[in-house]
């Protein structure tokens, strides 16, 4: 079969602990095109996050491979820093450097890169821009709000315009209207670059105004059980909240969960 631009091929991961050995993802298999904005949604503990370190090369599958842009992963080396810099990831927690300003915060990734600061300058200033936060370009994390660095590191995950964005729930405790507009300024970005976004979210209604696609899983052990096309057009806003198919696509994910949910009660 014809490779897509991220291909899971029948991954499977057993992590070993001292008493227990725990299958997190039991045989997935999922793909992503390029371009393609694609959420994950699942209960806690299905491998959400396993699934994305993977592609990030944090860990290793236990058995089925990991194909980035024609590059089949292998195990047992690690990728060069051609194909890392494809990649972005935006953790759950933005875990900033205390003694870096925001800006060098966000410049950060670069610096690991080898590249010229200078030259990102007017991107970091405008990426800064795009989630309020450029006045607060010299102040230190210690003197922000949580959620504010959580905005911090969003945007560091994008600053080096990976071709890949992997976000995992990266709004953390954020509230409802700061999601709303990161969200929009997301859209925004993902239209103007192209990028391909794999998006993690235990928020429903989230993961169908976002996407073009929505994997839904299942935990113990993780599994893929729908892979279910969004066709709500190529404009998204938060009108389409009100809207009768939008109303769909969530309750027949939230009734696949629920369903989950309630055979494991009984
Ligand atoms: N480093 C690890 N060591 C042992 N178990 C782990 C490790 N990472 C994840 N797990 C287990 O694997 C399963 C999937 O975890 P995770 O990918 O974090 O799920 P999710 O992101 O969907 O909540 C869980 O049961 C979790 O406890
Ligand atoms: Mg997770």
């Amino acid at each position: 079969m014809e490779k897509s631009y991220i291909s899971i091929e029948n991954v499977s991961k057993v992590f070993q602990t001292r008493k227990h050995s725990i299958a997190a993802l039991k045989d997935i298999s999922m793909r992503f095109e390029k371009g393609e904005f694609v959420s994950i949604v699942g209960p806690s503990g299905c491998g959400k996050s396993t699934i994305i370190r993977m592609v990030d090369d944090i860990i290793k599958p236990t058995e089925g491979s990991i194909t980035v842009d024609g590059f089949t992963y292998d195990n047992n080396v690690p990728l060069s820093s051609e194909q890392i810099q494809k990649l972005g990831f935006i953790f759950q927690i933005p875990n900033l450097y205390p003694w870096f300003t925001v800006k060098e915060n966000v410049m950060l990734p670069l610096k690991i890169y080898g590249k010229d600061l200078k030259e990102y300058d007017e991107r970091a200033n405008s990426l800064l821009d795009g989630v309020g936060m450029l006045e607060y370009a010299n102040a230190y994390p210690a003197e922000i709000s949580g959620g504010m660095s959580q905005r911090i590191g969003v945007i560091r995950g994008m600053i080096h315009s990976p071709d890949i964005l992997m976000m995992d729930e990266p709004y953390g405790a954020l509230d409802e209207s700061t999601r709303e507009t990161l969200n929009m300024e997301l859209l925004k970005i993902w239209k103007d670059t192209g990028t391909t976004i794999i998006f993690i979210t235990h928020n429903v209604e989230e993961a169908v105004l976002l996407s073009e696609r929505v994997y839904v899983m299942e935990s113990h052990p993780g599994r893929v059980i729908a892979d279910i096309k969004i066709d709500l057009g190529e404009e998204r806003t938060l009108d389409l909240i009100g809207e009768e198919r939008f109303g769909e696509y969530c309750t027949e994910i939230e009734n696949l969960i629920g369903k989950i949910e309630l055979a494991k009660i009984k």
